[in-house]
């Protein structure tokens, strides 16, 4: 059994992306795994302003649910990431949250080529919902996970959803149209298998 904490980045509440992430988490709890849901949208967390106080030993100064996510991180084995693509990537909040992987940095006596600090041993996931579905739709969200939280943080890729071809938010969310509310099902029952 995994703890899995998924981070949604936004979306609306009954929306593509929350559908998306409800079949994962179905998928994962079928299979004997522990999820839970943050939403960043009923959590706000504001991005990184740099003041570095937290490598002075303290915690974020910031007043806002970072702080009270992070002991759900620390017992996590995987974070998955939620997120619409706006713009053509992750949503503002989800891209806030991860700056603050900043005060989760651990000093690294000897850190590998290319990263400057530690940060905690996790497994990751990619969980997206976008209204085009060209080749392209993904590249520069995918591009930045891979290499912000995978190669940079260090986390373990254990894979990624893009659920293009979902209707744009006009319109009723249309996800339940196509394939991927079952992808998302067998993409949580099998991420351990
Ligand atoms: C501000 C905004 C920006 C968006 N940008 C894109 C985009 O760049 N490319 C795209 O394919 N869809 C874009 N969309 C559509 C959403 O990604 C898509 O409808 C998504 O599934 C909505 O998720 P939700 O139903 O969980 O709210 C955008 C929607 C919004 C509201």
């Amino acid at each position: 059994m995994k703890k899995i904490l998924v981070i949604q980045g936004g979306g609306r509440p009954r929306g593509n992306t929350a559908q998306l992430v409800e079949s994962f988490a179905r998928g994962a709890r079928d299979a004997g795994h522990e999820v839970e849901i943050i939403s960043l949208i009923k959590n706000e967390v504001k991005g990184c302003i740099g003041c570095n106080m937290c490598r002075y030993g303290k915690p974020c100064v910031q007043k806002d649910a970072f702080n009270s996510i992070v002991p759900k991180m620390t017992e996590a084995d995987l974070l998955a990431f939620a997120s619409p693509l706006y713009f053509w990537t992750i949503t503002a909040r989800l891209k806030a949250f991860i700056e603050r992987f900043y005060c989760v940095a651990r000093y690294d006596p000897a850190p590998p080529f290319g990263r400057y600090e530690k940060y905690p041993e996790k497994d990751c996931a990619l969980l997206m919902t976008a209204a085009d579905d060209f080749f392209w739709t993904f590249e520069a969200a995918v591009s930045y996970y891979r290499l912000a939280v995978v190669n940079y943080i260090g986390f373990r890729d254990m894979g990624t959803l893009l659920a293009g071809g979902c209707g744009d938010t006009n319109g009723a969310p249309q996800i339940d149209k196509t394939d991927h509310l079952e992808e998302a099902y067998l993409f949580g029952k099998n991420i351990y298998a």
